[in-house]
């Protein structure tokens, strides 16, 4: 196995020139500077190589992979990896080549009249993220049977819209008032969380405290948690990164907002904790990628109001893409934001996203 990986190292190294550039004929995709990619060429390994042949897969600029198991499916030999950024550990990926890359050269401008919007095109693995728990018939939002459903099902996080009650206990709660999800009437902060727990969801649950949820699920899955300001001020930081710490949960988090006062809080509270600035309106053209830069690991934009270009734009500034929609227009919008190339979709059919990209 040793050997094999060795193999293709050099085969690889062979095919990259001091500046990292690719070479391999014009069949070979430019990969863009931040996500992992396929590129559509089949490269002939070297003999005596296990893999007979394989693809090119470029990663970031300075990320070291590193190889941790390998599995064989009948689509041929797939290797888990892991690399490694100056924010810590990423998620483990599956990748087709196992390889080094340290001198990778940004692409400052991905030719996109030679990118395939093919399948091969879809980064590796896009975080797949439960929205709102993996939102389905079989449970109503953000309980915990959604969550389980989603752990369940292998859904990279589960999305967790927070709420902050009357006696400043965190619950996961999509909208301000109780009217919508619950059998009650009236704004999450005018009850406390005994009093909220009284009310029903739609299916008979109750409604989850953050800590509950960590309590229950701890580190079998990924949570992606969005903060909001109340009445203008960033109350919910403080708690939050509490029970993240208390949990342990520090490398499994990616905290979201619309407020960028709330990710500044979170990242002078942990600056290792990952952030994702939320894009909606015209926030998503007028994005100030350098402002972003300095504190977040991404964007988190409406996907209908991107494009190839803006997630390009986005991974030219080593920024990530999360994109989110309606549930109305998911079905309708998903596959074409998985060709832009995104990072990482909020999905609200789960099974079927997992479907879309092959892992
Ligand atoms: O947080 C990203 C996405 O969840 C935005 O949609 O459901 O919070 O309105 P939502
Ligand atoms: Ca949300």
């Amino acid at each position: 196995m040793k050997k094999a990986v060795v193999c293709c190292i050099i085969a690889i190294s062979l095919l990259l020139n001091t500046d990292g550039n690719v070479f391999g004929g014009a069949e070979i995709a430019k990969a863009s500077s931040i996500s992992t990619y396929k590129t559509t060429a089949n490269i002939n390994m070297r003999k005596g190589a296990s893999i007979k042949s394989s693809r090119i897969l470029v990663v970031p600029k300075g990320k070291k992979v590193i190889y941790i198991s390998k599995k064989r499916t009948k689509n041929g030999t797939w290797y888990k990896m892991k690399y490694k950024n100056k924010k810590g550990w990423l998620n483990g990926q599956y990748i087709k080549v196992v390889k080094t890359i340290k001198s990778v050269k940004h692409e400052n401008t991905p030719n996109a009249a030679k990118v395939k919007t093919t399948k091969e095109n879809i980064a590796i693995h896009p975080l797949i993220i439960a929205h709102r728990g993996g939102a389905n018939h079989l449970a109503s939002e953000h309980s915990l049977l959604a969550y389980k459903q989603a752990v369940d099902k292998k859904a990279d996080y589960i999305e967790i819209d927070l709420r902050l009650t009357k006696d400043n206990q965190l619950i996961a709660m999509h909208d301000e008032t109780v009217d919508r999800t619950t059998n009650g009437t009236g704004k999450v902060s005018d009850y406390t969380l005994q009093q909220l727990k009284q009310l029903s969801l739609s299916d008979g649950q109750k409604i989850p405290s953050l800590e509950e949820i960590f309590a229950r699920f701890r580190k079998t899955t990924k949570y992606y948690i969005e903060t909001r300001k109340v009445d203008g001020k960033t109350v919910m930081e403080d708690e939050l990164l509490k029970l993240v710490h208390q949990y342990g949960l520090e490398k499994q988090v990616i905290i979201q907002s619309y407020s960028q006062d709330s990710l500044k809080r979170v990242k002078s509270l942990d600056p290792n904790i990952s952030l994702i600035l939320l894009l909606v309106g015209d926030t998503v053209k007028n994005v100030n990628i350098n402002a972003v830069k300095q504190y977040a690991i991404g964007v988190g934009p409406y996907a209908q109001l991107i494009d190839k270009s803006f997630v390009d734009r986005m991974h030219q500034a080593n920024l990530k893409v999360h994109a989110w929609f309606d549930h109305s227009n998911e079905k309708e919008l998903i596959h074409k934001t998985l060709q832009y190339g995104v990072d990482g979709v909020f999905t609200d059919y789960l099974a079927d996203t997992q479907k879309m990209i092959k892992k």
